[in-house]
């Protein structure tokens, strides 16, 4: 579903992301280590094209991300949810409220504008939250949750843009092991109920080994390992993260 040829992305005289090459399949679930700095942000940004890479092929359902006019940027980007670290709610929103700006993508400006939505896309958001153990909490606002319940409310809300890719950069950095674990096991049950691909950027590599079946590693912007996770030994983890 995805393949990125030769991909290099610059920012000034730092490059973030050199000549990587990576094809993922429909359904697989990744997780991108890498110690800080090493590309795992500007590499899932450029993927819907958040970040422009300087050169190189983003290939998305065999479409060329970095060609496509603005209007079919809109229709490939609803297609990909993305999860960030800081959860990215609104507060003032109520929650179900929160998860119903998923669809916007799918909206007139006007009827965006307006706020106005469905019946079933009502029901889609309601769905989602059952999804994720949040339904009694629809009408609480958003600023009156905690941490690992709003990345939950995040994830309902991706989950109602119904995306064929998730990509996640470090969803549980802000949260401790408990709802970090409840986050990823989220993941997991997408990605394994409804065939959703899933990307994960995590800097925990304990996580990354006990959920994810593929693992790739970056380092400063380079793939130097990507296979699955029982090839990963002692040895390797530490090259990964030796300066
Ligand atoms: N907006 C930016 N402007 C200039 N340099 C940037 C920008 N974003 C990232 N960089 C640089 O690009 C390199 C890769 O950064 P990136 O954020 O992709 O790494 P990362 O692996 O996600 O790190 P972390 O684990 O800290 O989130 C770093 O050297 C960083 O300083
Ligand atoms: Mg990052």
């Amino acid at each position: 579903m995805l393949e990125i040829k030769n991909l290099v992305i610059e920012y000034k005289e730092v490059r973030a992301v050199d000549s990587v090459n990576l094809k993922v399949k429909s359904g697989e679930f990744i997780a991108v280590i890498g110690s800080s700095g090493s590309g795992k942000s500007s590499l899932m940004k450029s993927i819907n094209l958040l970040v422009k890479p300087k050169s190189g092929s983003i290939k998305l359902d065999n479409k060329e991300m970095t060609d496509l006019s603005s209007k079919d940027l809109r229709l490939m980007r609803r297609k990909i949810g993305f999860i960030f670290q800081d959860y990215n709610l609104i507060d003032r929103l109520s929650v179900i409220e929160n998860v119903l700006t998923g669809r916007l993508g799918y909206k007139s400006s006007l009827k965006s504008l307006l706020g106005i939505f469905s019946k079933e896309e009502y029901e889609k958001a309601q769905k989602a939250l059952e999804k994720v153990g949040l339904l009694e909490k629809s009408f609480v606002r958003g600023s009156e949750l905690s941490g690992g319940q709003k990345q939950r409310v995040a994830i309902a809300k991706v989950l109602v843009q119904e995306p064929n890719l998730i990509l996640a950069d470090e969803p549980v950095a802000s949260l401790d092991i408990n709802s970090s674990k409840i986050i990823i096991e989220y993941f997991k049950k997408i990605n394994e109920e409804q065939g959703i691909t899933v990307i994960i950027n995590i800097h925990d590599v304990n996580i990354a080994l006990k959920y994810a079946d593929r693992i790739i590693a970056l380092k400063k912007g380079k793939i130097v390992f990507d296979n699955k996770r029982s090839e990963i030994t002692d040895d390797i983890l530490r090259s990964i993260y030796e300066v």
